[in-house]
């Protein structure tokens, strides 16, 4: 049996599928990446923006109908994540011919669902119920299920996520109504699959949630106060785990005692993704984001004290309903002051059910495409001063794939999360180089190791 796995969206869409494809390989499926020769297309959906949601309809489409030529009744057709648990049944209305709809809470069931009804099938010669399977209630242990990696695929770089959920309420966001409240693993279970990947090979993980800063910090719990520090700082001691990153930290969350780790931890590496949204007060307060541009540029300046070379990305949302061209203004004015060499810009896009879904989009198409291209144009001097900067030094990379183009080339990241590429045998992955860099690309660098 086999099963082609299709992802869209975050991190956090990522290791879902990751656990989802450990699950498929613990019953003896086998994961393969062409749709139309599987047994089972599982589809992992984000409904961040209407074009996430637009494209992963897309890609149903096309397996709905892909499946009609093959006369066996397979695959099954599987759809889970945000925007099966955002729509729901409606998606087999919007395409018909999709089986198995499993909400965000329910993805550890992706594996289970799919061997029934292939089994099912197969004995029926290829006939099918017509009603789809929807299940998009809560689970209250989800969040302690996302712990499997397929242990013959260790690999030096692993995701780990540490909660479930969001309670933050940006007026903007769907998360919340889809991934559900915030709710933490136990830190001890953290710890072992931690323990568990470097046992494997891992050398680096990046630790994963919502907001993952507020890791602990449940809503009516106990709310300890520095939870996600004291994880870290555990994490740093797992013989092995050589470099520690983690995504995405909120501002409002962002204390000093986590800003000291990235001075005291040396197996933090040097890169924060901070996303900042706006640089206008009045937008960030419409956005019910809880800091304003001062204290967010306070959060940049002590973080580039406690560490001098580190890397810093963000996310940006232009267009919000109301932003004026000064807004704007202030927006790219605080995004070249913070000097972000990497950054995630998203055009506003209204999702049903949010808070700001009630505002009106009155920022026409263009507006939003000449904002986003300003902020593209700005991050790419940035991202090349950052990358020029890095010529001639020597810096310690993990190798990590060979490089898709270039025979005999690995791509290894540096501790920024830079992409390098340099010459050396596929032997090489999961060890550390030392390499010295001597090109640099807005998005690369050529390296040779020393
Ligand atoms: N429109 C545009 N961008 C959005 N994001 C979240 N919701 C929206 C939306 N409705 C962006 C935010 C967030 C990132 C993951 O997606 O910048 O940080
Ligand atoms: Fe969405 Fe805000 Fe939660 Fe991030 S913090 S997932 S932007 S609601």
């Amino acid at each position: 049996m086999k099963v082609y796995l299709r992802t869209y969206g975050c991190q956090m869409n990522v290791r879902d599928s990751e656990n989802i494809a450990a699950d498929f390989v613990e019953r003896g499926w086998e994961l393969c990446d062409d749709a139309k020769s599987a047994d089972a297309v599982v589809v992992n959906t984000c409904s961040v923006r209407e074009q996430a949601e637009q494209k992963a309809l897309g890609k149903l489409w096309h397996v709905v109908n892909d499946r009609k030529e093959r006369g066996d009744g397979l695959p099954v057709i599987c759809v889970t994540g945000c925007m099966a648990q955002n729509l729901g049944e409606q998606i087999s209305k919007v395409v018909r011919g999709v089986d198995i709809i499993l909400g965000a809470r329910q993805t550890h069931k992706v594996a289970e669902e799919c061997e029934r009804l292939f089994k099912d099938i197969s004995a029926k010669a290829g006939t099918r119920k017509r009603r789809a399977l929807v299940n998009i209630d809560d689970d209250l242990q989800s969040h302690r299920l996302i712990n499997k990696h397929i242990a013959a695929q260790t690999r030096p770089c692993a995701f780990v996520s540490i909660m479930q959920g969001c309670q933050m309420n940006c007026s903007y966001c769907i998360v919340p109504k889809t991934r559900g409240v915030q709710r933490s693993r136990p830190e001890g279970e953290i710890l072992d699959e931690v323990a568990r990947l470097a046992a494997g090979g891992t050398r680096e993980v990046t630790l994963l949630g919502q907001v993952v800063n507020a890791f602990g910090k449940e809503a009516g719990g106990k709310n300890s106060a520095d939870a996600f520090v004291s994880l870290l700082k555990k994490v740093a001691k797992i013989d092995g785990i050589e470099r520690i990153r983690f995504t995405s930290p909120h501002p409002a969350f962002f204390t000093d005692a986590l800003i000291d780790c990235y001075a005291e931890l040396k197996e933090l590496c040097p890169y924060v993704h901070l996303p900042m949204q706006s640089g206008s007060d009045r937008i960030l307060k419409l956005m019910r984001r809880p800091y304003r541009s001062k204290q967010f540029s306070e959060i940049v300046g002590k973080l580039r004290r406690a560490r001098p070379d580190i890397s810093m990305s963000t996310d940006v949302i232009v267009g919000f309903p109301t932003e004026s061209p000064d807004d704007f203004n202030m927006t790219k004015a605080l995004f070249e002051e913070c000097a972000f060499d990497m950054a995630y810009i998203f055009k506003y896009s209204p999702r049903a059910g949010t808070l700001s879904a009630q505002m009106q989009d009155d920022i026409s198409d263009g507006e939003k495409e000449a904002r986003n291209q300003i902020l593209l144009e700005s991050l790419r001097v940035q991202s090349q001063a950052f990358n020029d900067a890095l010529i001639g030094t020597v810096q310690s990379v993990l190798a990590e794939a060979p490089a898709r183009r270039g025979a005999g080339l690995l791509m290894g990241r540096t501790p920024h999360h830079r992409k390098a590429f340099f010459k050396a045998g596929a032997d090489g992955i999961g060890k550390f180089f030392n390499v010295k860099i001597e090109t640099a690309t807005v998005s690369a660098l050529g390296a040779h190791v020393v």
